[in-house]
């Protein structure tokens, strides 16, 4: 199977976490989009979606599906996306798309949060994939030598990149994460930081995992 295919096989088993009559929360990225494309098939089944980026909301109502602002919203039972790395904890590396924010934010106030991902993505340990950092434009060099001193890692500006929250991003390069949960709070605690691709706080609940043998579904250890 091509990486595109198991893209959609594991978007189209993602729909068996769905609640009829409910919201969906819905994520960003390649394998997210394959998700919007499966969600537009069984659009009747559910009241509408919640989007993680401008870029989702469009591919969304270009579907034709209602989609709502989070503060309209009570509550959603399941959140659909992605990952960048994702470790047998389900702890993720999440933001090569830069929604990280937002769907951190989506990701914390649904009730379950399923993660789609093809195989490649499973990681022993967290940080080959560059760890995104969203940062407060006036606060660029502050963060940055923050980063540098923690160790570890490289700061690079995501050229020509602005967020959906007029933000920049800087990738960390060459981390081996060994305690996910506390580097993610303590980056989160350099000022001028507005979030980073960290999602150990706040893991997936399950992860689809398409292989060449079919999907299968983690749990955490
Ligand atoms: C976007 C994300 C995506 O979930 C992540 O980058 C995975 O994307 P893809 O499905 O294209 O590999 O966090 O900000």
């Amino acid at each position: 199977m091509t990486q595109d295919e198991l893209k959609k096989a594991v978007a189209r088993a993602a729909l068996a976490y769905l609640v009829d009559g409910e919201i969906v929360g819905v994520g960003t990225g390649s394998t997210a989009n394959c998700f919007i494309d499966e969600l537009a098939r069984i659009q009747h089944r559910i009241r509408g979606a919640v989007a993680s980026s401008e870029a989702s909301r469009q591919r969304l109502e270009g579907h034709g599906i209602p989609v709502f602002d989070l503060d309209k919203v009570d509550a959603i039972p399941v959140y659909v996306d992605g990952a960048d790395e994702i470790n047998a904890a389900l702890q993720m590396i999440k933001g090569g798309g830069g929604a990280l924010t937002r769907e951190k934010i989506v990701a914390a106030v649904a009730a379950k949060f399923v993660c789609i991902a093809d195989g490649s993505k499973l990681v022993a340990v967290l940080g080959q994939f560059p760890l995104p950092v969203e940062v407060i434009p006036m606060a660029l060099g502050h963060v940055r030598r923050q980063l540098a001193a923690i160790g570890g890692g490289t700061p690079v500006l995501r050229e020509g990149f602005v967020t959906d929250n007029g933000n920049l991003i800087v990738d960390v390069k060459g981390l081996s994460i060994t305690d996910a949960t506390a580097l993610e709070a303590r980056i989160n605690q350099i000022v001028g930081v507005v979030s980073n691709g960290l999602f150990a706080q706040r893991p997936a609940d399950v992860c689809l995992l398409a292989t060449a043998n079919g999907v299968q579904t983690l749990t955490a250890d």
